[in-house]
């Protein structure tokens, strides 16, 4: 991954992708950890990310926790805890605006994240497509129930979390590494970048499927692909490059009308 300072995006790229935007009936979305870097949430790859410094393989796998579930649960505290100090930043906040103006106007809005913080829920979108699931909830290994639990840091000896509903153990409810994403929420997500007229590319290295796919499905369904990112990562199915941050890039591609002080919809 370079480390070059790319061009900042002209304004002539900005008001394409923001006229664009404005007149989109149907738009899509798709973000990585870039989306939550401008929140203090470290991405995977890249000089700073996770990766570098932890071992995927150790931590991020059904073999590592069934292995060594202590180890795997201490790390995903660890994250929880950075996450717990993250706010949603101005890219979350406007990428919740614009779902509310586009839905209000009668179009179709579909976010996907392969985020796990829930900084988008928390920003106000309703309805994001969590491909790799939630670091807040946890499935049982026994009965498969799934619940939520953001106490920080977790209670981790001298038991590990137990299921309230059987006793099983607990694990993240996140897709690790060799396990299949649900099939529900990637058929959605296929579904709504494959009918939408423009896709939204933001904070993601492309390299993990089957979300690194969906550019170029949208492509070729006839979907207007613009990428956000300090790096151009979401290969050549993109359009537009807009080399730069999502928390200083993403509140500028807002339509006109939301750019005076959010005019022209509701809070609701
Ligand atoms: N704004 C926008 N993009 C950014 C920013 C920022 N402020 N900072 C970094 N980026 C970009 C990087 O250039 C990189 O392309 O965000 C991307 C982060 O890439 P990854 O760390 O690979 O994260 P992601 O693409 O989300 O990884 C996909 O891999 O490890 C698994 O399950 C994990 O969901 C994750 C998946």
């Amino acid at each position: 991954m370079s480390t070059h300072t790319p061009e900042p995006p002209s304004p002539r790229f900005i008001r394409e992708a923001r006229r664009r935007i404005a007149a989109a009936r149907a738009i899509a979305v798709l973000t990585g950890a870039g989306m939550s870097a401008d929140s203090g949430v470290p991405t995977f790859r890249g000089a700073t990310g996770l990766w570098r410094t932890h071992r995927a393989e150790e931590l991020a796998t059904p073999e590592a926790f069934s292995r060594d579930p202590r180890l795997v649960w201490e790390w995903y505290d660890w994250r929880r805890g950075l996450i717990a100090a993250a706010r949603p930043n101005a890219g979350h906040d406007a990428l919740a605006v614009l779902e509310r103006f586009v839905e209000q106007r009668g179009g179709r809005f579909t976010l996907i994240t392969q985020n796990v913080d829930g900084l988008h829920t928390e920003a106000g979108s309703r309805r994001p497509l969590e491909l790799h699931g939630n670091i807040w909830m946890m499935r049982c290994t026994a009965c498969h129930a799934v619940s939520t639990d953001r106490r920080v840091p977790l209670p981790l000896a001298p038991e590990l979390p137990a299921c309230a509903r059987c006793g099983g153990l607990l694990r993240p409810h996140i897709v690790w590494f060799g396990e299949s994403l649900d099939p529900t929420i990637i058929q959605s997500a296929v579904d709504a970048a494959t009918a939408c007229d423009l896709l939204l590319v933001i904070g993601t290295s492309g390299v993990v499927q089957p979300a690194a796919s969906l550019a170029s499905m949208a492509r070729e369904a006839g979907a207007w692909v613009v990428e956000v990112n300090p790096e151009r990562s979401a290969g050549p199915a993109v359009h537009c490059w807009l080399a730069g941050r999502a928390a200083d890039i993403v509140p500028r591609l807002l339509p006109e009308a939301l750019q005076a002080g959010r005019k022209g919809i509701s809070e609701a």
